[in-house]
């Protein structure tokens, strides 16, 4: 298995933990899912699909382009023993390997920072969305409390050099914002809402 991933999942299992229960109850309070199919895109190691899963009766796909990190979830579903309800996909979000209106809920963090393509990946996740589905993505640490919390042990981890304090304000900036709208905009899509705040982070719901 290739060191980044190794080293991400370290991270992820470590410093990151507490986040993603919280997320995943911010993610279900505000779009009131429960039940029908989850896709969770740019998993990384799982650990937000998997709180969603364990809170609720979701069917959850993950989506990862790493097959390091797709290997690494699904040691991550066996753990939180869901293989029942859930399936893994090896695959870049500008071509999402599901049908049209198959999706209830989809969700991403701290992964649409990444994509290079913001209108195809956008465009895509729409194709998916079942009628009356919601997305949720975009990046944060559940509270500010556990952002500086987080970003303290950040900076002080050798991995990642001191920078991640920079990377965290340019990823939650207006100008972030801005090229989603933009990406959005240009996307098609105009049923979205942005929210951004301190405590939450940066996220783009959308409802088809
Ligand atoms: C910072 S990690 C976040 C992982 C996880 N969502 C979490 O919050 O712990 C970003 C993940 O997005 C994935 N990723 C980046 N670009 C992608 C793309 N275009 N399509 C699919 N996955 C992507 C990476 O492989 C990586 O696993």
């Amino acid at each position: 298995m290739e060191k980044k991933a190794k080293e991400f999942d370290s991270i992820a299992r470590n410093i990151f933990k507490p986040i993603y229960p919280i997320i995943a109850g911010q993610i279900i309070a505000r779009t009131g899912i429960t039940s029908g199919t989850c896709l969770d895109i740019g998993c990384g190691s799982g650990y937000l699909g998997a709180a969603l899963a364990k809170a609720t009766q979701l069917y959850m796909h993950f989506l990862d382009q790493s097959p390091d990190m797709i290997e690494i979830v699904k040691q991550t579903i066996q753990e939180n023993n869901i293989q029942g309800r859930s399936a893994t996909i090896t695959g870049d979000v500008s071509s999402i390997a599901l049908p049209d209106n198959s999706i209830n809920l989809a969700v991403s963090r701290g992964s649409v920072f990444f994509w290079e393509d913001l209108p195809q990946a956008f465009r895509e996740i729409y194709r998916i969305l079942a009628p009356g589905g919601w997305s949720y993505i975009g990046g944060g640490f559940g509270n500010r409390e556990l952002k500086e919390s987080i970003k303290g042990k950040m900076m002080s981890n050798e991995n990642s050099n001191g920078q991640f304090g920079d990377l965290m304000r340019r990823n939650m900036s207006p100008e972030t914002r801005e090229r989603f709208e933009t990406a959005l905009k240009t996307a098609g899509i105009n049923s979205y809402s942005i929210l951004h705040n301190e405590d939450i982070g940066l996220w783009i719901v959308m409802r088809k």
